[in-house]
């Protein structure tokens, strides 16, 4: 009798380190996961590829360090993502203060990250095992992709 191939996470190559840190962003599917692979000020990060909040594509999003963390900006509604946790993070000010000082505030994590690592120039990225849910494992499933292309066409009616 055949065994089935059961998912393992990993590691699984995914580049040359020299083809990556050119790309700067590589977009991957593992496992059958998209995954978006970053090279950023000389380290790799690898996220789930959709935004955990509405599946927008955090490949196109700009890169900034916000309150000491490399965080993604995700192009659709801007809510920031930390490269190395995943963490959702936002800046709010406190009314009861006098005056109001804006500062940073974690949601947690809301977006998967993977575990990305070299061996002689080669990349390698192993799926994250948390077997918590992670928000955006949902643009991960079947109905996340029907939501995405669903999403997708309403911006084309738009533009
Ligand atoms: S889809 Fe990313 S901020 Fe809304």
């Amino acid at each position: 009798m055949e065994e089935e191939e059961q998912p393992t996470g990993g590691p699984h190559f995914v580049g040359k380190k020299d083809e990556l840190i050119k790309a700067k962003r590589s977009f991957r599917t593992i496992e059958g996961r998209d995954i978006l692979i970053i090279h950023q000020q000389g380290a790799f990060y690898a996220l789930d590829s959709y935004c955990y909040h509405a599946g927008g594509a955090l490949q196109n999003g700009d890169i900034e360090e916000l309150n000491g963390k490399l965080c993604i900006i995700c192009p659709k509604h801007k809510y920031k993502i930390s490269l190395t946790e995943g963490e959702g993070l936002y800046k709010a000010t406190d009314p009861r203060e006098n005056p109001p000082v804006a500062r940073w505030f974690s949601k947690g994590v809301k977006q998967r990250t993977h575990m990305v690592t070299e061996t002689d120039g080669e990349v390698h990225v192993t799926l994250s095992q948390n077997p918590g849910w992670v928000e955006s494992d949902f643009y991960q499933g079947e109905k996340g992709k029907e939501e995405r292309a669903k999403a997708e066409e309403a911006d084309k009616a738009k533009s």
